[in-house]
């Protein structure tokens, strides 16, 4: 969602902001826009809906060459998708210039209270509110060393809401203020030279060293320096961390799209995720940064997860292994729905946050009010340095690497992989027996090479999305821990390819959802190897028998002769605990040729955002 760039030092701003919102673009957004200080202090703003390419197009027209500015991609949610809306957002006085994610919840009254003092609003944004208001404190602001800082400062003690901000001001020519509440900034140090952005992937290697701003904190970046404080004017000494970033990450490297190079990069990323997490008796995992001690882990006795979308899939997969390996009951929260409920808890529960940004507002959201009611809140994300990763109090990196398509491919099945590594430690800290947790690692460690076999089918997969290409309608099934990963395969297909898509507890089927079934209609069917192959192929005759063509993913060696389905698709046979895994693969394929075939963007699909950072 909204991505923000900042630079300030001696190169011209404009190409290197142009630079930074492509590296944003993942992010998802509806239109766009650059502002710089210009020498004669003037502010210059271009903005555009559609595309980054428009606004390129616009910009050639402009001869900025000033070397402070700010860029902006917007999602939108006050106002329509219009330039008006777009950010920069320049204050009714024209001295202040800024740009914003998040929602200035009081904006209305703000605005009310502007108006009357001479500050109208052009746009239907609380960003252009924001912007005003900062311009009517700085001028409040006796003319002193840091008038603009304390100007920002104090307007934003009256915003209620989330926000991450980059300000330039008229009257302060050399400067950049930025902020954050509850909205990822943060800053990048580079030689003589300064970012600010959404998230690292806005500067890159550009930087040398990067500091995460946390909430109620402010930067002021000047020529040669920058300081860092508090709402309450208290300073705060600044975190750096080395920028760690290959640029290779985020390039195609001939893939015709980032989904198809990061689905076909899953064996790299569960490697990855697994390495140097095996314990020396090869029957466990071992994390390092949980922080609580086996004797601390013994005593949960209840898991609430909280997470959305894919993450949540692979939470309500996780849910059935941990129950299985470790029997600790297991609750699965959507996080904007745990935030408001209140649930009660037991004073032994653990709350996990599963993100793979580890931005997620609704989840961030959901992981303080577990902290605020006393209870211990692990993350699982794949975002270094993300709020979720700060403010848990302990958690498992996924280490998936950057994901650029909006789609999550191997953040999802590096959750699945991280979870079940979970589910089993879990378990050889009570019941399972070495016998079963020896199998289970060897299960795992047989995963990278059965995820590159998977990935064979890529072909297949491609001529059945011909097949289907114009269907509209399609159902996904499975039963135990392969209903989840019908779940994914059904959102999978919604996000990339449009097509609508239900998933569903197999046998839940004949509840309603079988009224659906026609020729229309085809269904997938999640069949693979374990005690329940023989029930689910048996839903799948009950599909057939009303006309409708069924495709299943079975594991090798369990579907000889006659083939039970109309397609059948073939994974390697593995152990159960990694089913929902190479499972997961097939599906992903079939969405991209899916979204592919008909024209989609596949990366960028329509109105999703990949980090979601509004409630
Ligand atoms: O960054 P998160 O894992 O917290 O994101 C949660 C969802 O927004 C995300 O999984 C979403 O459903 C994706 N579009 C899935 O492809």
């Amino acid at each position: 969602m909204c991505g923000i760039i900042g630079y300030l030092g001696r190169k011209r701003a404009k190409e290197i902001l142009l630079e930074g919102l492509r590296r944003l673009e993942y992010r998802g957004y509806d239109s766009a826009g650059v502002g710089t200080v210009e020498g004669d202090g003037s502010l210059a703003v271009v903005r555009c809906v559609g595309p980054l390419d428009a606004l390129v197009e616009k910009l050639s027209g402009w001869n900025l060459a000033g070397t402070v500015g700010i860029g902006h991609t917007r999602w939108a949610t006050h106002g329509a998708v219009t330039e008006e809306n777009a950010h920069p957002q320049l204050s009714a006085d024209g001295s202040i210039l800024l740009v914003h994610n998040g929602v200035v919840e009081n904006f209305a009254s703000i605005a009310i209270f502007l108006a009357e003092r001479g500050y109208r609003s052009r746009s239907e944004t609380d960003s252009e509110v924001l912007a005003n208001l900062i311009a009517y404190h700085c001028a409040k602001e006796p003319p002193q060393q840091g008038r603009f800082l304390d100007g920002v400062r104090r307007a934003l003690l009256h915003v209620r809401g989330t926000y991450g901000i980059a300000v330039l001001g008229k009257d302060f020519p050399g400067e950049m203020v930025g902020a954050r509440s509850s909205s990822p900034l943060v800053l990048g140090v580079g030689d003589r030279e300064f970012f600010l952005a959404s998230d690292v992937a806005g500067f890159g290697s550009r930087a040398r060293d990067a500091v995460f701003l946390n909430d109620g904190e402010l930067v002021h970046i000047r020529e040669n320096n920058f300081s860092i404080c508090t709402l309450g004017r208290e300073l705060v000494e600044a975190a750096l961390e080395a920028v760690e970033w290959q640029e290779a990450l985020v390039e195609k490297n001939g893939y015709p799209h980032f989904m198809l190079k990061e689905i076909f990069e899953q064996p790299q990323a569960l490697e990855n995720a697994m390495r140097g997490r095996f314990s020396a008796d090869g029957s466990s995992a071992h994390f390092g940064g949980l922080r609580m001690s086996p004797r601390e882990l013994r005593q949960v006795d209840r898991i609430v997860f909280c997470a959305c979308g894919s993450a949540r899939y692979a939470c309500l997969a996780a849910e059935y292994a941990i129950e299985r390996f470790a029997r600790i009951p297991v609750e699965v929260e959507y996080a904007s729905e745990f935030r408001y409920r209140n649930a009660p808890m037991d004073r032994n529960t653990l709350v996990i946050a599963v993100s793979q940004s580890g931005e997620t507002i609704d989840t961030l959201s959901a992981l303080r009010e577990a902290k605020r009611k006393g209870y211990r809140v692990l993350a699982v994300t794949n975002g270094v340095g993300s709020s979720i990763a700060r403010e848990a109090d302990g958690g498992i990196y996924q280490h998936a690497g950057p994901e650029i398509g909006v789609a999550g491919t191997k953040s999802f099945t590096t959750q699945l992989c991280i979870l079940t590594m979970l589910a089993l430690y879990l378990g050889r800290l009570r019941d399972l027996s070495f016998e079963e947790g020896a199998e289970i690692v060897q299960a795992l460690k047989d995963l990278p090479r059965l995820a590159e076999e998977t990935l064979r089918l890529d072909e297949a997969i491609r001529a059945l999305a011909v097949h289907y290409a114009s269907c509209q309608s399609m159902l996904f099934l499975g039963r135990q821990s392969l209903f989840p990963i019908a779940l994914e395969g059904a959102l999978k297909l919604k996000e990339v390819s449009y097509v609508h898509a239900e998933g569903y507890a197999a046998a839940e089927m004949k509840h309603g959802p079988i009224a659906l079934i026609s020729k229309d209609c085809p269904a997938f069917f999640l069949a693979c190897d374990g005690p329940m192959l023989g029930k689910i192929q048996a839903n799948v005759q009950e599909v057939r028998a009303r006309g409708a063509d069924t495709v299943a993913i079975a594991c090798a060696g369990t579907c000889e002769g006659e083939p039970f389905a109309n397609r059948v698709l073939t994974i390697p046979r593995s152990h159960p605990a990694i089913q929902p895994i190479l499972a997961t693969i097939p599906l992903q394929l079939f969405a991209y040729h899916m979204g592919v075939f008909r024209d989609c963007n596949v990366d960028r699909p329509r109105n999703l955002a990949k980090s979601v950072t509004v409630e």
